[in-house]
């Protein structure tokens, strides 16, 4: 086969891998529904970052926009769950162990 041609075809395999790649993070940022005490506005990326791990949050509501919401509106997780098992957890634990944390405090989430 021609050497262009087997270049050529690597090249656009290896730029559609990067491109689902790219996708699969979802927003950088976003805002959740945050009830009586306003939205909040949520780094998402930025969590990637210091996280590593996609199921720490992912392992209670899939990959999709609106996910969280719908789970809750199903049953699947209670009000506020999300919010005091994941979230404040791991700001509160990493604020006691002395390393960088999160807003504990409901203002630094919600923010109306
Ligand atoms: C700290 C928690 C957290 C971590 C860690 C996390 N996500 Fe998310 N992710 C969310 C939330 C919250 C949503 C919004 C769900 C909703 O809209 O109801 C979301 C939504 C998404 C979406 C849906 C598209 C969108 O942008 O709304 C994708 C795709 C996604 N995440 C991919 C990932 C991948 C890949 C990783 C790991 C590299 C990851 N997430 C890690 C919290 C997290
Ligand atoms: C670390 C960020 C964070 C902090 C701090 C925080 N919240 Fe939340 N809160 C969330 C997220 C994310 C949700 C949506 C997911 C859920 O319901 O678990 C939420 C949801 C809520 C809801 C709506 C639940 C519903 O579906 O009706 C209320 C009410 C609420 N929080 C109250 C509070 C109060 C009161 C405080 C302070 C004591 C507080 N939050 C602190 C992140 C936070
Ligand atoms: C496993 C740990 C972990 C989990 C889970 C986690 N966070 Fe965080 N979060 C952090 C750390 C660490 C920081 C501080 C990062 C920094 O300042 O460099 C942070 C910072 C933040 C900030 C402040 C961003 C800013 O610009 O100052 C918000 C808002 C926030 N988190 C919301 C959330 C919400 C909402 C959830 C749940 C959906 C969540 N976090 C889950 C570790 C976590």
């Amino acid at each position: 086969m021609n050497n262009r041609i087997v270049w050529f075809c690597l090249i656009l395999l290896l730029l559609s891998t990067a491109l689902v790649f790219a996708q699969n993070q979802g927003k950088e940022e976003m805002t959740l529904y945050g009830g009586k005490m306003g939205d909040i506005t949520f780094p998402h990326h930025m969590h990637q970052g210091v996280i590593n791990d996609c199921m720490v949050c992912h392992a209670d509501f899939s990959k999709e926009s609106g996910a969280l919401l719908a789970s809750k509106k199903a049953g699947m997780l209670k009000n506020k769950q999300v919010m005091n098992k994941t979230c404040l957890k791991c700001h509160r634990d990493s604020k006691k162990a002395g390393e960088t944390y999160g807003p504990v405090k409901c203002s630094g989430c919600h923010i109306k």
